[in-house]
């Protein structure tokens, strides 16, 4: 059956290469995807081909790229591979267009997800030339039904000049009714408060919106999504859920939080993962989830029955749990929502609705300072993604990692934080597998030594404590946030010194 019932958009229906000529050099281009999922499958490569043609004519050809944060091989990968990149926004985690934003090619702003549609309507970025949009089917209206991610979808549609649907077959028509597309942002000073009490709430309408004038190709996809699969959960990232899972107790039998907990936020990558499937064994029950990517462990918290709703923007399953969500699709619905990233984000509704955030990081210092993107303080990994807009509002936040990296030559735990995203007025809980330090209420000193006593590694718990007691030593008037500057550089160059990093 046609996805496609606009008879308008429907004479637009082309072909990818057709679609990419639209797409000239210099352009910004917005297109959808949100860590592998919902990301357009053909009108990039075909716009890769167009570049690599271009250049080899000796033709300079490159283009910007925003999105809703990570996509594929076949956006970012083929785009990087040709060369075909000057600027990316907000979030990246493709392998080679790293390397190029690491060697300098590509240029790189590395933004709080919550930020990148509302900047773009205050017009930080500039203009927006082309959206390139994936969506599951166009209803005779030619209102759209959105595929497995919102990201910045309504964002892109509304402020590009020119729009290129892609309509994907492989996504299930039953997507509709899956997504809650809110419509009722307004630019300061004319914002309203968003009314949201509940993490499952609806705000807005199950469908993205396009002028059907602005449309300038639709081309038809059958292609699955990413879906790379999770690393089974090892000894350390089971150790770090259960210490997690451990505490959450601690603060039901405090008071501090009620038994079925406060929504949970649960970030990218595999120790997050492993927190969530950890849940899954608990006593805990009716929870909730406001977040922002759907990931296998939130599924498997909904298939067990402990969790009753979860709001995000995106899925970003492996592909056992996409199979398992297509196969029993209609028992989701009505428990899952995604909505568009400056929603599922957003400070506003993290803050009132009391969201417990859990994150990976790279490394945290002494002092609970959180590095999440950096490695070595110059190269980038991925980005901030949402970790800042969840934590910095996050009614209680954790931040999530194995003690050690590089098969324990790196320690986790250092002196200072060769990059800072969290600063220490922001990190609530650090966990790793050795212990978790609670962090809530302490001065720096005191943080210090809970953090090396519970997180570090045995291995490097010495030093630590050796570089906080010659940092107390050397200035008698500033006990504060004792650091020996010279040696807390250079805890990082000894490892640059091995030629490894
Ligand atoms: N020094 C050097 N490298 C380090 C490191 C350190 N201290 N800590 C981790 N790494 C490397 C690992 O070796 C691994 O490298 P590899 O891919 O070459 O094997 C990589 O970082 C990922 O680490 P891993 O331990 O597998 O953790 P992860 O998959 O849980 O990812 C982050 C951890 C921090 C990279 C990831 O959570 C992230 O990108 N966070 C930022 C965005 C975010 O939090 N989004 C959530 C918002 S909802």
């Amino acid at each position: 059956m046609s996805r496609i019932s606009d008879p308008f958009l429907a004479s637009k229906v082309t072909t990818a290469e057709a679609a990419a000529e639209l797409i000239g050099p210099g352009d910004s281009v917005g297109i959808s995807g949100f860590t592998g999922a919902g990301y357009p499958k053909a009108v990039p490569a075909a716009l890769a081909r167009r570049i690599e043609a271009a250049h080899a004519r000796g033709e300079e050809f490159t283009v910007g790229l925003w999105s809703g944060a990570s996509t594929a091989p076949e956006v970012d990968g083929v785009l990087a591979d040709a060369h075909g990149l000057h600027m990316r926004v907000p979030y990246n985690s493709d392998p080679s267009l790293r390397a190029l934003i690491n060697s300098g090619e590509v240029d790189y702003v590395d933004s709080h997800l919550s930020h990148s549609a509302q900047h773009m309507w205050f017009g930080f970025y500039g203009n927006l030339d082309v959206a390139v949009v994936e969506v599951a089917a166009i209803l005779p209206n030619g209102l759209l039904i959105p595929g497995s991610s919102v990201g910045n979808n309504k964002t892109w549609l509304d402020q590009a000049d020119k729009v290129i649907l892609e309509v994907n077959h492989w996504h299930p028509r039953e997507y509709e009714g899956f997504h809650d597309i809110y419509y009722g942002t307004a630019l300061p000073p004319h914002r309203f408060p968003l009314q949201m009490t509940h993490s499952f709430q609806r705000l807005g309408d199950p469908y993205l919106r396009v002028d059907p004038a602005k449309v300038v190709a639709v081309v038809e996809t059958d292609a699955p999504d990413r879906n790379t699969p999770f690393k089974a959960p090892d000894a350390d990232s089971q150790a770090m859920a259960e210490l997690l899972v451990d505490f959450l107790r601690h603060e039901v039998a405090h008071g501090r939080m009620p038994k079925d907990l406060l929504p949970l936020q649960s970030g990218v990558g595999n120790v997050a993962n492993a927190v969530l499937e950890g849940l899954v064994d608990s006593e805990f029950e009716n929870l909730t989830s406001f977040t922002e990517v759907i990931q296998d462990g939130m599924l498997d918290l909904l298939d067990c029955g402990k969790l009753r709703s979860v709001s995000a923007t995106s899925f970003g399953l492996s592909p056992e749990g996409q199979e398992r969500f297509l196969d029993n699709i209609g028992a989701y619905k009505g428990r899952v929502l995604l909505r568009s990233e400056e929603i599922s984000n957003h400070p506003e509704l993290v803050r009132r609705l009391g969201v417990v955030a859990i994150n990976g990081m790279i490394e945290a210092d002494i002092y609970g300072n959180v590095n999440s993107t950096h490695v070595m303080g110059s190269g980038i990994m991925n980005g901030i993604g949402g970790s800042g807009d969840f934590a910095r509002n996050a009614f209680l936040n954790f931040f999530v990692s194995p003690s050690t990296a590089k098969n324990g030559a790196i320690s986790s735990i250092v002196p200072m934080a060769s990059h800072v995203d969290h600063t220490e007025h922001d990190v609530h809980v650090l966990v790793t597998e050795q212990g978790l330090a609670d962090l809530r209420g302490l001065s720096p000193s005191a943080r210090a030594e809970r953090i090396i006593a519970n997180c570090a590694h045995p291995n490097y718990r010495d030093a630590l404590t050796d570089y906080v007691e010659r940092a107390r030593a050397a200035r008698p008037t500033a006990q504060h946030t004792p650091h020996l500057l010279d040696e807390a550089l250079s805890w990082h160059s000894r490892y640059l010194a091995t030629g490894k990093m």
